[in-house]
This record gives structure tokens, sequence and C-alpha cells, in this order.
């Protein structure tokens, strides 16, 4: 008997964009069905390139990208895409449009356009508007209000909801607490992981903030220039991966690594 394909895997997966820029360089990892596994690194790291492999929206990449076991390409995006939900850091709401208009656009993927243009959404879609709105943490009244009328946490509560309208068993996270402070980050981080966690979906949610990496990631993959240069668990992160991953070559970071904290892939990377 076989054991089932990882959730999502990364086989030696390289992009290079047309002006020479290596953004991904071999990257390979595997994530389990459930699994809050964090990509951490500081900007420019390759963060968003990675994420957007999953989706379709970086293509001419080198290797493969699997759900479950099913290489994601032209042929298979669709239904890719069905099951995935995106948060992003600046929100990506249409600001001038209701909440509840928001959300429900989280359907448009499963919705033929015309339906969705002439807004002939079921009462049962509405009815979920109102629930997942409930659960991220708003109330009826901020239903009909203008989105710019929100404040930046509110606005992320209503990108996750709408992140969840279509019941994906994954979620792209590119940096979705980057632009708020560090309270309401905490706050949004707890939320996309609660409810994830209820949802058995699994999330890929890159940071470049190491402590919040620590705080909720099941799995921290950090990468660097492209390159993959730590794969396990959060605790295991230590100091030399931290000054390695943000400060590069500082004298005054160089702290030496005990043996058992080394990744081996860092080994390599400096
Ligand atoms: N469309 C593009 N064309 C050329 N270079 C790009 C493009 N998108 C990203 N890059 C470069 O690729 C590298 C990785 O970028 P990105 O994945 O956006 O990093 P991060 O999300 O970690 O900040 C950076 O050097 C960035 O400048
Ligand atoms: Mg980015």
């Amino acid at each position: 008997m076989t054991s089932p394909p990882p959730f999502l895997s990364f086989e030696n997966v390289s992009k290079r964009f047309p002006d020479g820029t290596q953004a991904l360089q071999n990257a390979s990892f595997t994530v389990k069905a459930g699994e809050f596994c964090v990509i951490l690194g500081p900007s420019g790291s390759g963060k968003s390139t990675l994420l957007r492999t999953v989706n379709g929206l970086v293509t001419g990449y080198e290797g493969t990208v699997r759900i479950e076991g099913v290489a994601v390409t032209p042929h298979t995006l669709k239904t890719m895409r069905l099951r995935t939900g995106m948060i992003y850091q600046q929100f990506n709401l249409v600001q001038r449009a209701s909440v509840a208009h928001n959300v429900i656009s989280g359907m448009l993927a499963a919705t033929s356009t015309w339906r969705a243009m002439l807004g002939l959404f079921s009462e049962k879609d509405r009815t979920k508007v109102c629930e997942l709105l409930a659960t991220v943490g708003l109330q009826p009244e901020h239903l009909k209000r203008r989105v710019s009328q929100l404040s930046g946490g509110q606005q992320q509560r209503v990108g996750i909801a709408r992140a969840f309208m279509n019941d994906p068993d994954l979620i792209l996270a590119d940096e979705p607490v980057a632009s708020l402070d560090p309270k309401i980050s905490r706050d949004i981080m707890s939320l996309l992981r609660k409810e994830a966690r209820e949802r058995n979906a699994t999330v890929l949610c890159s940071l470049h903030q190491m402590d919040l990496a620590q705080e909720f990631a099941d799995r921290v993959i950090a990468i660097r220039q492209g390159r993959i240069v730590y794969d396990g668990h959060p605790s295991n992160i230590s100091r030399v991966i931290e000054a390695s991953i943000y400060v590069g070559a500082g004298e005054e970071h160089k702290i030496e690594a005990r043996e058992d904290q080394r990744p081996l892939a860092l080994a390599h990377s400096v």
C-alpha cells in the first residue's frame, strides 16, 4: 500500500525573472494537510514568488509544485484556484464597495461571471457572508459599510472572511499583517490560525517577523535569497539563523552555532 502524497509539495522549484533575478533556487519541501506553515524571510528573499507559484501567478519556473500529488499546470490551475483562498498584505479589497460585496466576491471563481455581475447570489451564499463576518469578529452593521471606512485590522478581517468564502482547503497568505501594528497583527494571526484549524485548511503564510513565526507556526521554512535555509519546528530557529537571515555577515552577529541547532542547509548557504 502506498502512502498518500503530501498535501503540498515543492520539488526543486527555481524561478529566474527575465531580468536575470534569481528569485527561487531549488526550493524543495512538503507540507502536511492542516499544517500552518510560515515562509519566513526578509524583503526580497522570494516569499511572494514562492506563494505565487502555487496559484499560477508566477509561471515559467523550473521544477514542480503539486497539490495532493497533482502538478499545478495551466491545465489544472482552474481547479486548484477553486480550492485556494488568498490573503494579501494590502488587503486587496474594493475600497468603494461594501463589506458584504467584498466577502461575497470570494465566491466569484465558483460563480459564473454573468450571475455575479447581476448580483444573483443565492440566499445560502448571503447567509454564509453574514456567518463569516460574525466569525471574523465584525458586526451586522459593518455589512453595508464601505471598506474604506474600516480600520486596517477590520479590513484584514474582511480579507480573511473573503478567503474562506469558497471553503478552501489551502490558504495562501502573503504577509497578511505587514501593514498592521503589532497588537492587531497578533489578533489577525490568531484569527487566521483559528479559522484554518477549524476547517482543517492548510496554510502557507509568509512573514518577515521571527516572533510571529515562532508564536503561530506549526512549521517554519526560512528563505534567504531564494534558498531555503531552515525547515523545521519554530522552536528550533536559533539566534544564529535569525542573524544569518536578517543581518548577513555583520561581525557583531557572528554567533557560533551549537552543532545541534545548525541546520544542514544553512551550512551550505553562507
Ligand atoms: N516581476 C519581477 N521581475 C523581476 N524581478 C522580480 C519580480 N518580482 C520579484 N522580483 C525579484 O525577485 C526577488 C524576490 O522577490 P519577492 O518574491 O517579491 O520577495 P519577497 O516577497 O520575499 O519580498 C526580489 O529580488 C525581487 O526584486
Ligand atoms: Mg512579498
